[in-house]
Order: structure tokens, then sequence, then C-alpha cells
């Protein structure tokens, strides 16, 4: 049994690409492994949001999450602000880490040129307390997208050199991401990640999107003109509706193929735009369930977070012992 942990920003909707690249992998892991799965609101912060609008987004995460198979009797379910280890070990990795490892990090420049002149000082060390979230819980198996490989990859980097200098503290984890599915394109512009951040809302399918704006997002999503369907990884734009279809329909790209010889992009398209329904519109019936019951996912959180604390505060003493200040 090993241990998985992985985490999410409530900052807006939670999109296709989430679910695929990091929520769908980490319900899968909870059948033989033990997880810790968390709602990364100090993350969310280091770009400005309304309090309302953060506040309802942690509650919404929380319900996709248990809405998608979360189980909060198997799984350490929590938020990250109500446990201040997190942010105590960040300040202490923050004191090994170097200005040119986080420089070097592709998120925070894509970021930062887009924000220009205001970004935050915690967008730049945003990496440094995701290896505190993992390095704290002595996680093996960090299941995320194909985004956040180099965070984890920092993260290992900051365990070895602690373990160097001060003695044997952290495990070393390792990112897993999924061969297919790993990085969901954007439906408009295939070669770009699909995200919640993008310029338009034809980018993604938000896991609430209803019925109708799905469909014509599906029926919007740029292909090419060759007209066949297949997984190509020449053609980005269907090879990413491929690969949409084939999780959601759990289907093989070879029958999805067969399926389509000698039709068009307009019938597939209509058929992912059904099997999406298929699948997001009971979803979206548990989500709305969940929070209607608000006091419900505060009081998991809050039990969560409980066992969170004391399980932090246990590594935390060997790190302040290890590090000196702990007399
Ligand atoms: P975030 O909130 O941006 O994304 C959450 C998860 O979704 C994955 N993801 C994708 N996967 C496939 N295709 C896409 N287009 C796509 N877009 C996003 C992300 O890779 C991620 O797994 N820093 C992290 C959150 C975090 C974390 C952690 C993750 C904080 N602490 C500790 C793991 C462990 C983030 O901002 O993810």
């Amino acid at each position: 049994m090993s241990k998985f942990l992985t985490a999410i920003q409530p900052s807006g909707l939670l999109h296709l690409g989430n679910y695929i690249g990091a929520i769908e992998p980490a319900v899968e892991s909870q059948q033989e492994n033990e997880l810790r799965m968390f709602v990364v609101d100090y993350h969310a912060i280091t770009v400005p949001q309304k309090p309302d609008e953060l506040r309802q987004n942690i509650l919404n995460a929380t319900a996709i999450y248990l809405a998608c198979g979360i189980d909060p009797n198997k799984t350490l379910l929590f938020q990250q602000s109500q446990v201040p280890q997190h942010t105590e070990l960040a300040w202490l990795l923050n004191c090994t880490v170097r200005m040119s490892e986080l420089e070097r990090m592709t998120q925070y420049k894509d970021k930062a040129k887009a924000r220009g002149e205001n970004v935050l000082v915690g967008l730049f060390d945003y990496p440094v307390l995701m290896a505190a979230d993992i390095l704290l819980y002595d996680t093996d198996v960090v299941p995320v997208g194909e985004d956040q490989k180099q965070h984890v990859e920092l993260a290992r980097d900051l365990a070895i050199r602690f373990n160097r200098d001060f003695g044997e503290t952290f495990v070393v984890p390792e990112p897993r991401i999924k061969k297919v599915g790993g990085r969901i394109m954007g439906l408009d512009d295939p070669m770009k990640k699909m995200s919640k951040s993008a310029g338009s809302a034809k980018n993604y399918i938000s896991l609430l999107d209803d019925e109708e704006t799905l469909r014509k997002k599906i029926m919007s999503a740029s292909t090419d003109s060759e007209g066949k369907v297949a997984f190509d990884e020449s053609r980005p734009g269907i090879t990413n509706l491929v690969t949409i279809f084939s999780i959601v329909a759990k289907k093989s790209f070879e029958q999805i193929e067969l399926d389509y010889v000698g039709k068009g992009y307009g019938d597939f398209k209509k058929d992912l735009a059904e099997a999406l329904t298929l699948f997001l519109m009971p979803l979206q019936t548990k989500i709305k369930t969940y929070l209607e019951h608000e006091d419900e996912l505060i009081k998991i959180l809050n039990a969560g977070s409980i066992r969170a604390r004391e399980e932090a505060e246990r590594k935390m003493e060997i790190v302040r012992k290890r590090i000196g200040v702990k007399l």
C-alpha cells in the first residue's frame, strides 16, 4: 500500500482536464492505497480572489471531490489553510530553495508574463508551498496532470537536499502522470492545455456546464480539414476529442476509429456531446445535492483537517528537531 496525495486549487470552476488528469486517478488510487486529497485555498490566493467567491469555490471543490467518488471514510479529505504546518514547512523550505530554481518554473514564467507588473511574491513561491504539501505526509506518489510535473520534481529535489543536509527526514515522492489524459488540450486551441484561466470559455468544459453549453462547445471545437476520426498525434484537435471520448465513454481508440469509418466530424462531435452529457448530468445532480448541505461539507472538511493537523504536526516536530530550533 503506497501513500498517494493530490490537491486542487479552488479558483473558478473545475474543468474536464482537472477531472481526467487528477480527480479520476485519485479516486482510483483510493481502492488499494492511502490517499490524502485537499483543497489548496492558500495556493488560490497567489492571484487575487474575492473572499465570497473563494469561500464558495472551496465548497464547490469539496462537493465535486465527493460527487466524483472521494470517500472521506477512506481518504483524508481536508482544507489546506486549516493545517498551518503547510505554511510553516513552506517557510523552512524557502530557506533551502534557490531563486534560480523557482525562476525556471514554466508555470510561473507563463503566469508572470500574463500578469506583467502585478506578479505577487506568492505566485513565485507557490511551488515551495506545494512541496511542503507533499513532503509533510510521507507521500510516495502524486497523481497530477502533466503541467504539475516540474513542481513535483522540485519537491523531490528539496526532499533529497534536506535529507542530505539534516538527515533522513522526508520520503522522496514521484509524480504519476497518465499517459493518455495527462494533458487535456483546449477545445478552441489544441496546442495549449485546457485551463480555467483561458481567455475564452470555449476553451474548456466545466464540470458544471449545462447540456446546451457543452454541446455548443464540442460542436465548435477546433479540428482539421482531414475529416477522419483518429488518434493521431500530428492532428492535436481530433486527437484531444478522441482522448476525451475514450475516457468518458470507456471505449478504446481503436473502437472509436472503427465506429467512425466513413463518417465525418459532425457525427462524432454529436456523439461526444451526448457521451459527455451522460457522464456529467448525473455527476452534477450529486454535486448539487452536496452543495445543498453546506454544513455537512464543512463538517467533513473540519474532521479531515483535525486528522491532517495531527499527522502534519508529528512530521514538523521531527523537522524542527533536525534543523535545531526545537529546544
Ligand atoms: P490545479 O488546481 O491547477 O489543477 C489541479 C489538477 O488538475 C490537473 N490539470 C490537468 N490535467 C490534465 N489536463 C489539463 N488540461 C489539466 N489542467 C489541470 C493539474 O495537473 C492538477 O493535477 N499546484 C497545483 C495544486 C497543488 C497540488 C499540491 C497538487 C497544490 N499542492 C500537492 C498535487 C500535490 C495546481 O495548481 O493544480
